[in-house]
C-alpha cells in the first residue's frame, strides 16, 4: 500500500512542464514555486530499530494558545516549536527546568507566528546544531530570516534525525503540498524505551487523511494533538488509527475559543485517552517516559520565588519600579518584565541582585534621571491603552503583574 501510495504521489504536481494554448499559440511555462511540490516517502525511516533504555523529559509548555515543546532525551536536547515572540520566558524556563544550555535541534513543524515566533529570541540566547524544518511548506523565510549560520534541514518524509544511540525522530509527514499551511505541518514519531510519541503541529483532517493513505503507521502511546484540538483536526479515522493512552493540547480556550474544542476532548476519551490541556498547568506538563515505556505526567514543580513585586509602571515616566518585599537578597538573573500590550520582553542581566527591603527601577533609553536599568526601547508602555505589566521568573511562573497607571 505504502509503495502504491508514493507513486500516487509522486508526479502530480509541481515539475516544469511547458503546456500550449488551446489555439496553438505561445506556450505557457508553468513555474514551479519551491516547497509546493508532493514528496515521495524515504525508505529511511524503515531501516532503524530503536533500542536500548534511555532517560527521557518532555515539556509541554502553556505558551497559551501557541506550541513549544522540549524533549531531554540522554545528553540530547530538543525543542518541537517555537512559540509565540512572548513565549521567550517559558523557552528560557523550559532550558532551565531540563538543565539544557543548548540544543542539538530545533525542530519548526511550520511557519505560523504561534510556532515560529519565539525563534528569534531563542536564538539570541542559545546555540542549537540545525533547525529542521518540512521540505514542504507555503513559506520558510520566518526561519531563513532568523537563523543566520545555523544550517537549516529539510526533511523528506520517511527521513530520520538521530537523537542518540537507539533513538531517532521519524518524520512521517507532511507529504503532499496543500493550500493551508498548517496542513504542511512537520509530522513526527519518537520511539523510545519501548513507547511511541506522535507530534503533529498543526496538522488537520487534509494531511491526516494523506498519511493514513500513504499507510503510515500512526499508532501511539502519546499523542500530541494537531491543531490546538480544534475540530477540524483529530477525525475518527485518525484517533482509531493512532489509539493514544496520552493526549497532550497545546491551547488557551481564553485565546481561541475553539481550541480544545469539547468534541475532541470527549472524542480522545473515548478512545481510551488522557487529556492534559496546556493552559490546565501553570508552567508546563513534565511528562517521563520510563525505561519500562510507562508514560507519566505531571505539572512542573517549581522552588519558591522571592517575594519581589512592582511598586509602580508608570506610562508617564516610562518607568518601572520593584520592590524586593521578603527578608533575604533575590537574585534576579534571567527574570523577565512583559509588556503584554506592546508584546516587549526586558531580560534582566546575569548578575542582577536586589537587597532586601530595596528598591530596583527599570526605565527605557527615553526616560529621564538615571533608572538602575534601561529596556533597549525608546517607549514601551503604552501612553492611551490599557497595558498589564508582568514579572516573570526564570522558571517561567508568573510572579507578580500591575496595570500601567
Ligand atoms: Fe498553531
Amino acid at each position: 500500500m505504502l509503495l502504491a501510495a508514493v507513486m500516487l504521489l509522486s508526479g502530480c504536481r509541481g515539475e516544469s512542464d511547458p503546456g500550449e494554448t488551446g489555439d496553438g499559440t505561445a506556450p505557457v511555462e508553468t513555474v514551479t514555486i519551491p516547497g509546493t511540490e508532493d514528496r515521495a516517502v524515504l525508505g529511511d525511516y524503515l531501516e532503524i530499530t530503536p533500542h536500548g533504555e534511555h532517560d527521557v523529559r518532555m515539556l509541554f509548555l502553556n505558551v497559551g494558545k501557541a506550541d513549544a515543546i522540549f524533549l531531554r532525551i540522554g545528553e540530547t536536547g530538543w525543542m518541537i516549536d517555537a512559540g509565540t515572540v512572548s513565549a521567550l520566558p517559558m523557552l528560557e524556563a523550559g532550558m532551565n527546568l531540563l538543565g539544557l544550555s543548548r540544543l542539538d535541534g530545533i525542530f519548526i513543524t511550520h511557519t505560523d507566528s504561534d510556532h515560529v515566533g519565539g525563534l528569534r529570541g531563542f536564538l539570541s540566547l542559545y546555540e542549537t546544531d540545525a533547525i529542521y524544518t518540512s521540505t514542504i511548506s507555503a513559506d520558510w523565510n520566518r526561519v531563513e530570516g532568523v537563523r543566520g549560520e545555523i544550517p537549516r534541514v529539510a526533511l523528506d518524509p520517511g527521513a530520520v534525525v538521530q537523537a542518540g544511540e537507539g533513538v531517532w525522530f521519524e518524520v512521517l509527514g507532511p507529504i503532499r503540498y496543500n493550500p493551508r499551511d498548517d496542513n504542511n505541518s512537520l509530522v513526527l514519531r519518537l520511539r523510545v524505551n519501548g513507547s511511541t510519541s506522535l507530534f503533529c503541529g498543526d496538522m488537520m483532517t487534509d494531511e491526516e487523511k494523506t498519511l493514513m493513505y500513504a499507510g503510515m503507521n500512526l499508532d501511539c502511546d502519546l499523542l500530541k494533538v494537531g491543531h490546538h484540538g480544534k475540530k477540524d483536526a483529530t477525525s475518527s479515522s485518525f484517533l482509531a488509527e493512532t489509539s493514544p493512552s496520552v493526549a497532550l493540547i497545546c491551547a488557551d480556550k481564553e485565546e481561541e475559543s475553539d481550541s480544545a474544542h469539547k468534541s475532541v476532548i470527549k472524542a480522545l476519551n473515548a478512545a481510551g485517552a488522557e487529556v492534559y490541556i496546556t493552559e490546565n498547568t501553570p508552567v508546563a506538563y513534565d511528562v517521563t517516559v520510563t525505561p519500562g515505556g510507562k508514560i507519566t505526567v505531571e505539572d512542573v514543580s517549581l522552588p519558591e520565588p522571592p517575594d519581589v513585586r512592582f511598586v509602580s509602571v508608570s506610562k508617564s515616566d516610562q518607568l518601572v519600579v520593584l520592590e524586593n518585599a521578603g527578608d533575604a537578597q533575590a537574585d534576579l538573573s534571567g527574570w523577565w518584565i512583559l509588556s503584554e500590550t506592546g508584546n516587549d520582553l526586558y531580560r534582566f542581566p546575569d548578575g542582577t541582585e536586589l537587597e532586601a527591603g530595596g528598591t530596583l527601577s527599570v526605565g527605557c533609553t527615553d526616560t529621564s534621571g538615571t533608572p538602575d536599568l534601561r529596556w533597549n526601547e525608546g517607549k514601551v508602555w503604552h501612553k492611551t491603552k490599557e497595558d498589564r505589566a508582568v514579572l516573570i521568573d526564570p522558571w517561567g511562573a508568573e510572579v507578580d503583574f500591575m496595570v500601567s497607571q
